[in-house]
């Protein structure tokens, strides 16, 4: 009833208060609960960042060594749950079998679906699920390999055992580089939140309907799989490819993106928010350098990123619609020099936004906001009446 402001896409609209992440895209400014991206990216580790995420406060050594034992302790899945990965379809998209895979797990997690959680009990899942997502993740890639699975080892931190997981054999102990396990903490860092994004607000819109932690999380996945969304570092990589191939003429794809007539954008730049350089991107892209230059690769396929951003930096077109690399434009490059294939990358960043959408959803929960439900101005037929079958 009443007035309806309309906002499509909800380009101005704040659909909550959030004491999580505080983000200027005019300054490209990014903090977690007041600290700065950059001294995160520099100096924390993904659980601590996670832990600040979710409780609010960089934990003591203590808190933070019982929050990754209790995580450690939890990283085994269900066997039932390897069944699944029996059903789905050979080269099937590993976005499409991670949320189903956390959707399931609400069914392996019955005390999840129990009205009036205790916090205590509210912990526990969410540690089950910081836990198995990265077993899960990790599996997913695994199959996509057709070769057997790796079991948690509780020798191991957090991302040092998904790594483990991911890349070691059942034949022989495989050592993890620690450059790799420091470029993967700084990249699960990076996208760990981002406030009121599409996916995180799809979890907090399903959470406020009071569907389980598992359900919620499920539907953040599917948000993020989106080309516009997370779905953009695997774009970025095609993209750069198809570049490649075509014989790396930067200036004729600009071209394309500046083509309204053409559908085609230059995947990783612009933001909705950000109308200056994304703070991650800047990071990320000297992280590129680094890694790169560490494990001795030389990808051409950089060579052409860093061509086309120099070049939209300085066309009118980029520079008047405030168009700068996202996260997305080098974070691809450093999964693929890391050996991930490229269909795992938004799997990956799902990995990373894990503890962000746990804590929005969380503080939706503890704010005890209303069920979501926006409105809408109406544009259709007024009364028709029905005629027919036979006479239309
Ligand atoms: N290439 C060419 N033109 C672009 C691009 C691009 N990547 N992005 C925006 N524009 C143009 C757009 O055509 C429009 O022009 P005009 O004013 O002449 O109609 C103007 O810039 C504003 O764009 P918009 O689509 O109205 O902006 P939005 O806030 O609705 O969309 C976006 C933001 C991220 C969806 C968009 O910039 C985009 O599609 N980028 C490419 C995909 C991408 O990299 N997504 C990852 C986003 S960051 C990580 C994440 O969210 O997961």
């Amino acid at each position: 009833t009443g007035y309806v402001t309309l906002d499509v896409g909800y380009k101005n609209t704040g659909a909550t208060k959030s004491a999580i992440t505080f983000l200027d895209g005019e300054l490209g400014i990014l903090k977690y609960r007041g600290y700065p991206i950059e001294q995160l990216a520099e100096k924390s580790s993904f659980t601590e960042v996670a832990y600040l995420l979710i409780y609010g406060a960089l934990p003591t050594a203590d808190e933070l060594k019982d929050f990754e034992t209790k995580i450690s302790r939890h990283t085994l899945v269900h066997e039932d749950m390897k069944k699944f990965f029996d059903g789905f379809p050979a080269g099937s998209h590993p976005m499409g079998q991670l949320s189903s895979l956390i959707g399931a797990l609400a069914a392996f997690n019955p005390l999840s679906l129990k009205p009036g959680l205790t916090a205590a009990e509210v912990d526990d899942e969410i540690i089950k699920l910081l836990a198995k997502m990265s077993t899960l993740v990790s599996w997913i890639y695994k199959k996509s390999l057709g070769h057997p699975f790796i079991y948690p080892q509780n020798k191991y931190d957090y991302v040092s055992n998904y790594l483990h997981m991911t890349f070691g054999q059942r034949t022989e102990e495989v050592e993890i580089s620690p450059v790799v396990v420091s470029a993967m903490n700084k990249l699960l860092i990076l996208h760990a939140d981002h406030e009121q994004n599409c996916s995180a607000s799809t979890v907090r819109i399903v959470g406020s309907s009071d569907a389980n932690l598992y359900a919620s999380i499920s539907a953040g996945i599917s948000a993020l799989w989106g080309p516009l969304h997370g779905g953009a570092n695997q774009a970025v990589i095609e993209m750069l490819e198809k570049i490649k191939a075509d014989g790396g003429d930067t200036d004729k794809w600009i071209a394309k993106a500046k083509d309204k007539n053409d559908p085609f954008r230059l995947m990783g730049f612009g933001h909705r928010v950000y109308k200056n350089f994304d703070p991650r991107a800047k990071i990320i892209k000297k992280a590129c350098d680094d890694i790169l230059e560490d494990l001795g690769i030389n990808d051409e396929v950089l060579e052409i990123a860093k061509r086309l951003e120099e070049v939209a930096l300085s066309d009118p077109y980029f520079v008047e619609r405030k168009l700068y690399p996202n996260v997305d434009f080098y974070s691809g490059i450093i999964y693929r020099a890391l050996g991930f294939p490229t269909e795992m990358f938004t799997v990956l960043f799902a990995l990373g936004r894990l503890p962000g959408w746990i804590a929005q959803w969380k503080e939706m929960k503890e704010n005890k906001e209303p069920i979501g439900r926006p409105r809408q101005i109406y544009t259709g037929p007024t009364t028709r009446d029905y005629t027919d079958i036979s006479s239309r």
